[in-house]
C-alpha cells in the first residue's frame, strides 16, 4: 500500500546509530541517552523531550542534516511511503537565526530533489517547539516566512503543550499564514479538549494527535463539520502511556464520528515503531482493511501542504 505521512519529525527519527556515529566523529560525550541495545532510553514526556534534544545536539552542521534527511526518506521509502511531510525545527538549525539556516535548508533540500527523483517526495513544516517560548517561535516563524514555496510548505508548533497559552504563539502563526504556508500545530495530545480549541483559534487545519478529543463529543462533532485533520501517531501515543494499548486507542471511534484521521509515526526510533507497523497494529486492533487505510490517505492527501498537482499525482 502506497503511504501518506503527514506528520514526522526529522530529528525524531534520526536512527540511534546515525547519532552515535556523529558523537563519535565530533569527540562530544552525550549524557545517557541510550539503552544496553543501543536504543533510545527515556522515561515519560519530559524525559523524551530531554534526551530527543541531546541527541539532536550533535547534529550542528548542513552537512548533518542532510545525511539525516537522506537516511529518513530512504527509510520512509521503505516503508512504503510516496510522500511525507517533515517538521524541522530552526531552533536546531542554526539557532534560529535566518541566514544559518538558509545554508540548512539548501543542504536539505538538495537531497529532497533526490530522493523525490527516487520515488519519495517529501515537505518541510517549520516548527516551533513550544517550551521554547514565544520569541523563539516567533524566529522559527520568521525563517519559516522568508523561506516559503519551494520545499518549505507549513508551520508548526510541538513540544510541551502545557507549557503557556495557544494564543501566546499567534504572532507566529499569522506570519506563517500571510506567507501562505499551512498550519498545524499539536494539541490534544497532553492538554485536554480546551487545548484543542485554543489551538484551531490559531488558524490551523490540522492538529497534530488531538486525541483528546474524544473526552469532549461536541469537539468530536466540531472537528468532523470543519473536516479539520488529525495527523494521529497512535505507536507514539501508545509508547508515552497516554493509551494503555491498541484497542484502547481512541483512533478508530474518532474515525466512526466522521473525523479525518490519519496514521503517521512522530518519532519512530523512540517509539519503537514503523509506518508498516502503525498500519499492522491498527489491523489487528481494529479489522481494518485496504479501503479504510486507503481513505485515510485519501484524507491524507486532501489535508497536505502541497500544491494541487503533486496532490493529483500522489492519488
Ligand atoms: N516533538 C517530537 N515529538 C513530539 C510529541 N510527541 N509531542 C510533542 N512534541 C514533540
Ligand atoms: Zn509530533
Amino acid at each position: 500500500m502506497k503511504k501518506i505521512e503527514l506528520h514526522l519529525h526529522l530529528e525524531g527519527a534520526a536512527p540511534p546509530a546515525l547519532i552515535r556515529a556523529l558523537a563519535q566523529e565530533k569527540r562530544v560525550d552525550l549524557p545517557p541517552i541510550f539503552d544496553e541495545a543501543g536504543g533510545y532510553a527515556y522515561r515519560g514526556f519530559t524525559d523524551f523531550l530531554r534526551v530527543y534534544e541531546a541527541a539532536t545536539s550533535v547534529l550542528t552542521t548542513p552537512r548533518d542534516y542532510a545525511r539525516l534527511l537522506e537516511e529518513v526518506l530512504g527509510a520512509c521509502a521503505e516503508e512504503g511511503a510516496i510522500y511525507t511531510e517533515l517538521f524541522i525545527s530552526p531552533d536546531f538549525c542554526g539557532g534560529g537565526d535566518l541566514h544559518a539556516w538558509r545554508d540548512y535548508l539548501g543542504a536539505m533540500e538538495e537531497v529532497a530533489a533526490r530522493m523525490r527523483r527516487h520515488g519519495i517526495d517529501s515537505r518541510a513544516i517549520l516548527t516551533a517547539v513550544r517550551h521554547f517560548g514565544p520569541d523563539r517561535a516567533r524566529r522559527a516563524a520568521i525563517c519559516a516566512a522568508e523561506t516559503s514555496g519551494g520545499w518549505v510548505t507549513g508551520f508548526g508548533m510541538g513540544g510541551a503543550e502545557t507549557e503557556g497559552k495557544a494564543r501566546d504563539f499567534a504572532w507566529s502563526f499569522d506570519c506563517a499564514r500571510e506567507a501562505g504556508l499551512g498550519l498545524t500545530s499539536h494539541a490534544g495530545e497532553w492538554g485536554g479538549p480546551q487545548s484543542i480549541r485554543d489551538t484551531l483559534a490559531l488558524g490551523v487545519t490540522r492538529i497534530g494527535h488531538g486525541i483528546r478529543a474524544i473526552e469532549d463529543p461536541a469537539l468530536v462533532r466540531d472537528l468532523a463539520e470543519r473536516e479539520i485533520t488529525l495527523e494521529i501517531c497512535p505507536g507514539s501515543n501508545i509508547a508515552l502511556g497516554l493509551c494503555k494499548d491498541w484497542r484502547a486507542h481512541p483512533i478508530a471511534r474518532l474515525a466512526d464520528a466522521g473525523v479525518r484521521v490519519t496514521v503517521s509515526t512522530d518519532d519512530p526510533p523512540f517509539f519503537g515503531t514503523t509506518l508498516r507497523k502503525e498500519y499492522d497494529r491498527l489491523a489487528e486492533a481494529f479489522g481494518w482493511h485496504d479501503e479504510d487505510f486507503r481513505r485515510m490517505n485519501l484524507w491524507a492527501i486532501d489535508a497536505a501542504f502541497c500544491d494541487t498537482d503533486t496532490k493529483t499525482s500522489l492519488r
